[in-house]
């Protein structure tokens, strides 16, 4: 439940005026303006003042924040569900675990990914005679969109190495264009997968098997794979080289794993100092989040703004916008570790949850959303929180280009914030049509410069924000039930257990030919 104090604040700045809360108090912007690790974090364009966020603070504390947070970081059970700590933050020493365990396991296997990715890198690992010109990592979910995203994010930060390529689709096109103009002699598969039970995932790299069979043969095609799993046996089982499998322990989750081995492609393909660098920016934000005060620490007041406009003031959705090409894959990572960490309504109790839980999180890269779906931002019935991803350097970048695509994502947060009110005239009905109703918030989180230690941290500072955000909403952020229904009812229908299903369904799979019905 939302204690009546959020419910009294919410209720008075509901339909504040941004610029009436901007003039009421000038100490409020900077009360919503932080920073950290090379990563600034504005809040000033929210419908929030000085007293609201205290209220919020005040609510987090009263949970019993400083406990929880204390659990997370030294290894506590948090996932009660699976009886499990979530100690991804030990890959980037981040964690208080030391002379623990798991710090050792985490030592060891970043001696042994590097050590790989370096004989890889110098062409010392030459599984078809030739050195590794190109790295494939197969997987899905986690195992695939952290290391795409930062693969992308990073790619002028790449020390020469091989080229980096993803599979994560079954539409056999994904892997025939990842393979396509490729020496298969000169070609590393990296099967990622936490669980090596993934359904695409081993179908993807069966195919690929068979693939560099055809052109190496059967005999020599096991030798051009390596792996990062969790299950150790079964990448073993599926024909991998056991010194070429990396492991990681369950306590890492799917989405919070670019940290561990499943990073190995891009330790491989960027560099083992871009990685280290990576997980550097990480670990900075790992000790502000662990001891900087609330109201100054960045994942907390990104979380309490981001449940304020969920839970208080009732926006489902919040648009992630990267001013940046090289981060246009942003908002799709962070749906998932938002959306698969946050989409629930029940509480570790079984209780049905008070609050709604995380909210939608969807968007693109700027400009270019601009021309599309900006218009639904500025002038559509719903109103969506937006953050801005931008960085600093094209302010005063030398170049023009990137001058206006810094001034273009100023100019969105300000058109959002004010909206226009044309005159009525001569048409009185064509100004009302290009009128925006502005009063729509946004966030800027404005990164010095994209560098490994910069995107280490952004992402870092998504992490926690989940788990600040998952106190408030009573949930457990670190399991993912919901998920495995569909792969129940796949596995069901592929083995012709058609029974039970409704009429639109088997009517489907009649009409398409799957069965004969
Ligand atoms: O089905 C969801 C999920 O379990 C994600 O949480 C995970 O990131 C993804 O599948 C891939 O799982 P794995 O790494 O075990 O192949």
């Amino acid at each position: 439940m939302l204690p009546p104090e959020l419910t009294t604040h919410g209720a008075r700045l509901g339909e504040a005026r941004l610029r009436a809360l901007m003039a009421a108090d000038p100490g409020r912007a900077a009360s919503l303006l932080m920073a950290h690790a090379g990563i600034e974090l504005d809040c000033s364009k929210q419908r929030l003042d000085r007293a609201s966020l205290v209220a919020l603070v005040a609510h987090l504390e009263g949970l019993g924040f400083a406990a929880r947070r204390d659990a997370l970081l030294s290894g506590g059970i948090v996932n009660a569900s699976e009886g499990r700590p979530a100690l991804h933050m030990a890959y980037r020493h981040g964690a208080r675990v030391e002379g623990s365990d798991a710090e050792r396991l985490v030592d060891q296997t970043q001696a042994q990914t590097r050590a790989f990715a370096e004989r890889v890198r110098a062409g010392g690992f030459r599984p078809g005679g030739k050195p590794v010109s190109r790295v494939i990592n197969i997987g899905i979910g986690g195992s695939d969109l952290g290391p795409r995203l930062v693969a992308d994010a990073l790619a002028d930060h790449a020390e020469g190495g091989p080229e980096l390529r993803f599979v994560a689709s079954l539409d056999p096109s994904d892997l025939q264009h990842a393979v396509a103009g490729a020496d298969p002699a000169a070609l590393l598969f990296v099967i990622a997968s936490k669980s090596f039970s993934t359904q695409e995932t081993l179908m993807n790299g069966q195919a690929a098997r068979e693939w560099l069979a055809g052109h190496v043969g059967e005999a020599q095609a096991g030798r051009h794979f390596a792996a990062a799993s969790a299950a150790r046996d079964k990448a073993v089982a599926f024909g991998i080289d056991p010194a070429n499998v990396f492991d990681f322990p369950d306590w890492v989750g799917g989405r919070y794993s670019v940290w561990s081995a499943v990073g190995l492609s891009l330790e491989t393909g960027l560099g083992p100092d871009v990685f280290a660098a990576f997980r550097d920016g990480a670990r900075s934000m790992d000790e502000h989040f662990a001891t900087a005060p609330l109201e100054r620490n960045l994942p907390v007041v990104k979380a309490l703004v981001d449940f304020w406009n969920r839970a208080v003031l009732g926006h489902p959705a919040r648009c992630v916008a990267p001013y940046s090409a090289r981060l246009a894959l942003l908002p799709g990572y962070l749906q998932q570790l938002e959306m698969e960490s946050l989409g629930k309504s029940v509480t570790p109790g079984g209780e049905p949850a008070s609050l709604p839980g995380g909210a939608l999180v969807w968007g693109g890269s700027g400009t270019e959303v601009q021309h599309s779906f900006f218009q639904w931002l500025h002038q559509g019935s719903d109103v969506t929180p937006v953050d801005f991803i931008g960085i600093a350097r094209h302010f005063t970048s030398d170049d023009p280009r990137e001058r206006v695509l810094a001034a273009n994502m100023v100019a969105q947060g300000a058109a959002l914030l004010d909206g226009v009110q044309l005159p009525a005239g001569d048409d009185p009905a064509l100004a009302a049509q290009r009128s925006m109703p502005g009063g729509r918030v946004s966030s800027v989180l404005l990164l010095e410069a994209l560098t490994p230690a910069t995107l280490g941290a952004l992402l870092a500072l998504h992490e926690h924000k989940v788990f600040v955000e998952s106190v408030l909403y009573g949930i457990n952020p670190f399991d993912q039930w919901g998920v495995e229904l569909g792969k129940v009812l796949t596995k069901g229908i592929l083995d012709g257990e058609l029974s039970g299903y409704d009429a639109s369904t088997r009517a489907m799979l009649a009409r398409t030919g799957f069965v004969s019905d």
